[in-house]
């Protein structure tokens, strides 16, 4: 895997899942603030979490796009998670994904690697559509989906009643 695909920006890293995030992945993935939020009563075991970060960098290795750990630049700490994956596992649509540790939450840190990973998408792969779905009361992700600049497109239910929202082919990620 290239180390091209990590991406720098102001007060972040965003870098491909290693084996060596699998503590911090699971921390996050099992924090029952990310949890309620984002897939209530998932609790991953320490295997699941590790087998994830395989599947995630064999995507990366066939697709040329997935997820990143979100690495704070001034502390070193994986502070987040970031990125895309097949949209109902087949596509074509990619899903956003993102989630930041609690106690950082409200610093813009989110919306810093959203933007960066929509950049990454815009320049490597520039047909794709990106949907970002999220639970009627995740205001702060629909917040942070506006901000990077997707677009509201009604609305998806699954588990749940989601906002569904676009970013499109030409579409560019805002900057500040
Ligand atoms: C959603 C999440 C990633 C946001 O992370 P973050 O680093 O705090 O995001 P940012 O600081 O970049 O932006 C958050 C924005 O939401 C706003 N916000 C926070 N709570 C809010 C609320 N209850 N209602 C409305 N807006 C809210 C903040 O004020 C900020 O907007 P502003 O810059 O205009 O003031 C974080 O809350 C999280 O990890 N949630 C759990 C995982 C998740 O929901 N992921 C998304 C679904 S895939």
């Amino acid at each position: 895997m290239s180390a091209s695909l990590a991406i720098v920006s102001e007060r972040v890293v965003l870098r491909p899942y290693g084996p060596m995030d699998a503590d911090a992945l699971y921390g996050l993935w099992t924090d029952p603030q990310i949890v309620r939020m984002t897939n209530p009563g998932f609790q991953p075991s320490r295997e699941q979490v590790s087998s994830a970060i395989e599947r995630f960098r064999k995507q990366w290795d066939e697709d040329g796009f997935g997820q990143w750990a979100v690495q704070q630049k001034m502390t070193g700490a994986v502070i987040g998670y970031c990125g895309f994956k097949l949209w109902e596992r087949t596509g074509p649509e990619l899903e956003l994904v993102f989630g930041i540790t609690p106690t950082l939450w409200s610093r813009g840190y989110a919306t810093e690697a959203v933007r960066s990973a929509l950049a990454f998408l815009q320049e490597r792969h520039p047909s794709r559509v990106v949907l970002g779905a999220a639970f009627f009361h995740n205001k702060a992700s629909h917040r942070v989906m506006q901000k990077a600049g997707l677009l509201p497109a009604g609305t998806y239910y699954e588990d749940g009643p989601y906002a569904l929202f676009r970013w499109g082919a030409g579409q560019e990620a805002t900057k500040k």
